[in-house]
């Protein structure tokens, strides 16, 4: 069991934010990544459309052998990681838990900014763990839908971004935060950026690396890290395949992806 894969999926090439830090981290993990590229994005969609996405996704990923499954995707997190461990027997951990506790992992953090997508922010699923967790924080959730299409589009330096993130930012920062949790897949990639038009003291908290190193203390609790010789295969599945998602992909992973694997999630690959 050991050796088998872990599972993560996420409505798109996103999350392979995700599989880079675990990659980084736990560099012996087989992996199996499915990305519901046919079906993105899931940020603007329903609650119960993002359950049932959750839902088969993580079935297409059972059908794989993982031995556990990481929900890649904050917006999926936010929305159907207690009903999915309620259906699965198998190890189901989100982004969220983790990134609550790296933010409060700061005993002075009081004020703390949440940017996601809109489906993540009205999900309330960051402000209620948070809270749950510190008594007098002041939360402010702030919905940033034009990241994730920036991010795609590799405007990362362009002045268009800098522009739509003091939109988003500039009222946060004058509320005092003093931390900004990065809530989406897509958002490490905007850390130089974020940089430049934050103040230097607000800290940044993002759901990749943390949920990387959550994942190790889980797997390592559960018995279930891979044997220490010899390095992990990856293995991407995308319910849409096109140029695009492979260039993106290269890009959220910094390393050419492999042989893409076209998905279906009726239950053949
Ligand atoms: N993966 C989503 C998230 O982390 C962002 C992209 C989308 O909206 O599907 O919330």
């Amino acid at each position: 069991m050991n050796s088998a894969p872990l599972g993560f999926f996420d409505s798109g090439v996103g999350g392979l934010t995700v599989v880079r830090a675990v990659q980084d981290l736990l560099p012996m993990e087989n992996m199996v990544y499915l990305g519901d590229t046919a079906r993105l994005p899931y940020g603007s969609k329903s609650p119960e459309t993002i359950r049932q996405f959750a839902d088969e996704d993580t079935r297409f990923l059972i059908s794989k052998g993982v031995k556990a499954v990481v929900v890649a995707c904050n917006t999926a997190t936010a929305h159907a990681l207690p009903q999915l461990r309620e259906l699965y027997r198998v190890p189901i951990i989100g982004v969220i838990e983790a990134g609550v506790d790296a933010a409060l992992a700061d005993p002075n953090a009081e004020r703390i900014g949440i940017i996601a997508t809109r489906g993540t922010i009205r999900s309330h699923a960051y402000q209620h763990a948070l809270a749950q967790r510190r008594t007098g924080l002041i939360i402010h959730g702030q919905p940033a839908p034009l990241l994730v299409p920036l991010v795609e589009e590799d405007w990362i330096e362009h002045p268009a971004t800098r522009l739509v993130l003091r939109s988003y930012l500039d009222p946060l920062v004058e509320k005092g935060i003093d931390t900004l949790m990065l809530a989406c897949t897509h958002y490490p990639l905007l850390i130089p950026a974020l940089r430049e038009v934050l103040p230097a003291d607000v800290r940044l908290v993002d759901s990749a690396t943390t949920c990387a190193e959550h994942l190790r203390k889980e797997l390592e609790a559960l018995d279930l890290l891979a044997p220490e010789h010899g390095e992990g295969k990856l293995e991407v599945h995308l319910t849409d395949l096109s140029e695009e998602f492979e260039t993106l992909a290269r890009r959220f992973l910094k390393r050419a992806p492999g042989r893409i694997h076209r998905a279906s999630l009726g239950g053949a690959s």
